[in-house]
């Protein structure tokens, strides 16, 4: 039967007069070949149905935030336990302090929590706390690094000031001499350098952070009594439940959390320690949605089935068992590979591919098989995935061999 997606093109049709132009963001899937659907009916485990009916196994996790799987049990339990208790109310619920309390308990440099809604909010509230704090202006990031969309750090410069970013110097991301000369050239006025676990940007293959060089960050902060900010927000939660250099003992001042903490529910985080309480207590932050309490039910619901069901090695296994596939699948069909990152946050790339014309096409004949790959952005494997690789790799097959039909031999 041939793969129609009628029903997601008359939404697309609908969606282009509703908003300004149609579906818009990482959302929007006019970046991606036509057999990607735009809209989702449903979604369980590592799953998704489109609204045409079709089933794919999802290596996108809505771009992160589904960690054990969709609809998880226990976390959908939780869910609605709390919302029969009130979601949005004048004051918060226990549960705030509850979960603020678990994420100290996990968080080696965590000695108090915020709370808000998206990794933006987290980042943008972590510079002001390293300035509040310190006294100082001058931030540095890595070239190229996203850290949300708020104007000192967006990709687009549509209706931003440069003043907005004034006080930002960038460098490169594992380059240890441009850290150094950033730091030189912030001379003084050095308030926190923001860094991402590992570099994870579009179209370039992942770096995993050398651990000198994370050290190096952590050492020229201490020197300079400037914040060591961690942005985990991508990575939270797939690697540790305290905060991801927690694993190779590199403890930023300040964390931001997001996308997983909730399983999907909506919750992003500041975490700190004391060195950055006075300057985090003086900054003002705050959200009409931020103390919402189904969100922390089902982020102390989400700890707890990580632990319980060992989610983190889980993805791990799982995410080793997609990438070894992949590998003998491509070279078993002539082509060669780039995989990058971590294996529950894989990249994949095509060697000889510079328009990534390869990887688009491949990508389009395995969403049409019923796995939803992306070609050019990290993609996540989630706990309940574990069951769905070798069926995936079934899948994927497909593609391989509608790509050596398309390009011969690699
Ligand atoms: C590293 C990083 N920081 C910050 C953000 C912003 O998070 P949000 O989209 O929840 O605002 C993202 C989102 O992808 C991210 O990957």
């Amino acid at each position: 039967m041939a793969y129609t997606l009628d029903k997601d093109k008359a939404l697309r049709m609908r969606a282009e007069s509703a908003f300004p132009a149609g579906i818009y963001g990482h959302m929007s899937t006019k970046v991606l070949p036509d057999n990607y659907p735009q809209f989702i009916a449903q979604a369980e485990g590592g799953r998704l149905w489109g609204v045409d009916g079709y089933e794919y196994i999802d290596f996108l996790c809505a771009y992160g935030p589904n960690i054990l799987g969709y609809k998880h049990p226990k976390v959908e339990a939780a869910v609605r336990r709390q919302m029969e208790q009130g979601d949005c109310t004048t004051g918060p619920s226990p549960v705030m302090v509850e979960l603020a309390e678990k994420m100290i308990e996990k968080g080696e440099h965590a000695d108090w929590s915020l709370f808000c809604k998206n990794g933006s909010d987290a980042t943008t509230i972590c510079l002001m706390i390293a300035r509040a704090q310190t006294g100082r202006n001058t931030i540095l990031m890595a070239e190229g690094t996203y850290h949300g969309v708020d104007p000192w750090c967006s990709w687009s410069k549509v209706g931003i000031t440069e003043g907005a970013r004034a006080n930002i110097i960038t460098f490169t991301y594992n380059d240890v001499t441009s850290l150094e000369q950033a730091v030189a050239d912030a001379g003084d006025d050095l308030a926190g350098i923001i860094l991402t676990p590992n570099m994870h940007e579009v179209l370039v293959p992942q770096q995993i952070v050398k651990q000198e060089f994370a050290q190096k960050a952590r050492q020229l902060c201490d020197d300079k009594g400037a914040a060591l900010i961690l942005d985990d927000v991508r990575c939270s939660y797939r690697f540790s439940l305290g905060c991801t250099w927690q694993t190779i003992g590199v403890l930023p001042d300040l964390c931001a959390m997001g996308k997983t903490l909730g399983n999907g529910y909506a919750l992003s985080a500041v975490t700190g320690n004391n060195k950055f309480r006075s300057g985090a207590a003086e900054s003002f932050t705050t959200g009409s949605y931020w103390f919402s309490s189904v969100a922390f039910a089902a982020s102390l619901a989400t700890i707890e089935a990580i632990e319980e069901e060992e989610a983190i090695p889980r993805m791990e296994s799982a995410g080793r068992q997609l990438r070894e596939g992949l590998a003998d699948l491509a070279h078993g069909y002539g082509f060669a590979l780039e995989q990058s990152g971590p294996v529950q946050m894989p990249l994949f790339l095509f060697k000889d591919d510079p328009e990534f014309a390869k990887g688009i096409s491949f990508c389009n004949e395995a969403v049409k098989n019923g796995v939803y790959l992306h070609p050019v952005h990290n993609m996540f494997v989630c706990a309940a995935h574990d069951t769905d690789i070798v069926e995936a790799l079934d899948r994927i097959e497909g593609a391989f061999k509608a790509l050596k039909r398309e390009f011969g031999d690699g």
